[in-house]
């Protein structure tokens, strides 16, 4: 919303939240999320054309175009428990909308949202007593985290679904315009809503699918000594594949990946699709054997044994770039090194805020510590767990003194120099790679 109101002046942009906190934090130099670039662009809208508000009843009632980008998270009860999209916060808004309206209105959906929601909402918006009509539109948002105001300023493509309707059709053309003023016309396509809400579900299943492949193929590499940065150059340069995301790591995270495929998996058994909805949720359950593959190697490793060792992990986000710690990675190998009584200790730029609130229920066994240097000391390993810039460039040697020896680093996103760590007498366990062992 923040970039819409950058760039286009003439559109006033209300932002409202029941959340008063969030709401004033957007309205402080201290925003509620890290992305970077993102607070300049903030700043030259706010008090311009874009403000903040908890006031949800007038923010309603003063807008012509509703986006709504409620959290749509996993549901945890119930049928399709685990699995399906739980959409109480979407519907509340659709209720709250109706209730607040004084007039017709474009609904937009900008969470991600399983297929037929905007035909569900589209039901409950146009049940009153028909003296306003609402036209849904479905509009999914493709920005990753980290490069979110690029990805916002160049996307790839602009997605807007549909009804065929001339009413539909009419709406459509409104949300043209707004991404027209700085986005070409020839990216932004038109599809019905059916379509591009199955699309934003499919472009990350592919996405995470991508990630899944190529950690599969780095288990293969450990067991037979090929090389997965080698395979993953050789396959990405076939212009048919590219090269993009396929980075062997500890796993995929953040808030969107899982919690898609698990919403495309339901999908295809309520659809009776079981061999497709069988595909998909391998993708995830591949995620989940690449982390616990990572903790036996770094148990095998350490002599079968990280009982009382002190631990260091380096980076606790889901990727670099972010405070983020949805779904991370490190979540689960942190629980898992804890269940082996390690004793670990977190570090990270920006998420051990996050951290403390994911791990809390381990308590003492973890500690959390900002700076690399003081985390390592005295540890019999370094993990790393994300692929933060800051860790390519420690003094390594420094690091290497304060530890205990044989000393060993486990390269969960293939980052660091492994020759040179291992020339000044690391230990070094890539994934995907054979190991860089003297003892
Ligand atoms: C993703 C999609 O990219 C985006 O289009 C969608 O709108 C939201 O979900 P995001 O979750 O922010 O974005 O991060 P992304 O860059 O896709 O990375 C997801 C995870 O995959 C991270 O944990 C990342 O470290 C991991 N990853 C990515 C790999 O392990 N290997 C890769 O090659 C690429």
């Amino acid at each position: 919303m923040a970039v819409i109101a950058k760039q286009c002046p003439e559109y006033k942009v209300i932002v409202v939240d029941i959340n008063d906190d969030r709401i004033q934090a957007w309205k402080s130099d201290d925003l509620p999320i890290y992305e970077p670039g993102l607070q300049e662009v903030v700043e030259e809208a706010r008090g311009r054309n874009l403000f903040f508000s908890t006031d949800v009843a007038a923010g309603i009632q003063e807008a012509d175009i509703i986006f709504v980008s409620v959290n749509t998270p996993t549901k945890t009860f119930g049928k399709g428990a685990g699995r399906a999209a739980d959409l109480q916060y979407w519907e509340r808004t659709a209720r709250d909308i109706l209730k607040h309206s004084n007039g017709n209105k474009i609904v937009v959906e900008k969470s991600t949202v399983p297929v037929r929601t905007a035909e569900a909402m589209g039901r409950i918006l146009n049940s009153g007593a028909g003296a306003h009509r609402f036209e849904v539109l479905s509009n999914p948002e493709f920005l990753a985290e980290g490069t979110g105001i690029r990805d916002l300023m160049e996307p790839d493509r602009v997605l807007i679904g549909g009804q065929s309707t001339p009413e539909g059709q009419a709406a459509v053309e409104e949300l043209v315009r707004i991404y027209e003023h700085w986005i070409p016309r020839e990216r932004i396509l038109t599809t019905s809503v059916w379509s591009s809400e199955l699309s934003k579900l499919v472009a990350n299943a592919f996405l995470a699918q991508r990630i899944s492949s190529i950690n599969s193929v780095s288990a293969i590499c450990e067991a037979s000594q090929a090389d997965v940065t080698e395979v993953s150059r050789a396959v990405g340069m076939d212009s048919r594949i590219g090269p993009k995301f396929l980075n062997a790591s500890i796993g995929f995270g953040g808030s969107c990946f899982k919690k898609d495929i698990l919403d495309l998996v339901y999908l295809c058994e309520h659809y009776g699709l079981p061999e497709v909805a069988e595909y998909w949720a391998q993708v995830v359950r591949i995620n989940d054997y690449q982390k616990r593959r990572f903790v036996r190697r770094v148990v095998s490793n350490l002599f079968d044994t990280v009982v009382g060792k002190r631990i260091a992990v380096f980076g606790f986000a889901f990727k670099s770039n972010t405070g983020d710690t949805r779904e991370s990675p490190a979540i689960d190998v942190c629980k898992q090194l804890a269940e082996e009584r390690a004793r670990v200790v977190v570090s990270d730029p920006r998420a051990l805020g996050n951290a403390r609130a994911d791990l809390a229920d381990l308590g003492s066994q973890i500690e959390y510590e900002r700076d690399p240097y003081e985390a390592a000391a005295g540890s019999h390993a370094i993990l790393v767990l994300t692929e933060w810039e800051i860790y390519r460039t420690l003094d390594y040697k420094r690091i290497l003194a304060s530890m205990e020896k044989p000393a060993y680093v486990f390269d969960g996103r293939n980052i660091l120099d492994h020759e040179a760590l291992h020339a000044i007498g690391f230990n070094v366990v890539p994934i995907g790679k054979a190991p860089l062992t003297s003892l």
